[in-house]
């Protein structure tokens, strides 16, 4: 089921132990091996950029970034299902954008399932290139393994693309 708001009742938040439950109910739904709450405090603890989209007090999405010297690896990027297809997923990556260059980074990287043409599709939409594979890199049904597409955003090359929120 979809449900919708608009762009301007949406917020972005810090992740905070208070909204682990609804953080990790997301990702449960949103994917086939899902990241465990201990992923989600690991990530905090060691100080990596995890924001929340929100619409009042409901969780639309959320990404979780890690920043390298000059450049900045996407850990997790979800919307929940039900605000899938909405144009959410531009407006996250429009504050990963804005949050990287002002860390001054140049580069975005992150890994994305060989499988998930959808994601795929988002990130390329948004100037990403694919520049590479990673052999076996995520878990996958019984005991077999799935490739990782590497994919890799100049910043400065992508101004236009990522609109005025920046
Ligand atoms: C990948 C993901 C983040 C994309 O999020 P999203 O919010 O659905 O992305 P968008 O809003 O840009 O929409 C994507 C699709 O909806 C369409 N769309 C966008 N805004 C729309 C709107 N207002 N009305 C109707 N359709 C719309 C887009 O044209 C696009 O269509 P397509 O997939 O047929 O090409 C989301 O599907 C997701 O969280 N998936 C599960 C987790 C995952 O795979 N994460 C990535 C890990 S690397």
């Amino acid at each position: 089921m979809s449900a919708v708001l608009q762009p301007l009742e949406a917020h972005l938040e810090a992740l905070t132990i208070e909204r682990l439950d609804a953080v990790c109910a997301v990702e449960q739904r949103a994917y086939s091996h899902p990241w465990t709450r201990a992923n989600f405090i690991d990530s905090m603890a060691a100080g990596y950029h995890c924001q929340l989209l929100m619409g009042g007090d409901t969780l639309i999405g959320y990404f979780v970034a890690m920043k390298g010297v000059d450049e900045v690896h996407l850990l997790n990027f979800t919307v929940a299902p039900e605000f899938q297809r909405q144009g959410w997923a531009p407006m996250l990556l429009q504050a990963l954008g804005g949050w990287s260059r002002a860390q001054g980074a140049q580069w975005l990287w992150l890994e994305v399932r060989e499988s998930n043409g959808r994601a795929q599709a988002v990130y390329l939409r948004h100037g990403f290139r694919s520049v590479g594979l990673r052999k076996g890199y995520y878990p996958a049904a019984g005991s077999q393994r799935e490739n990782a597409v590497v994919m890799s955003l100049h910043l400065n090359e992508s101004a236009s693309a990522w609109g005025a929120l920046q």
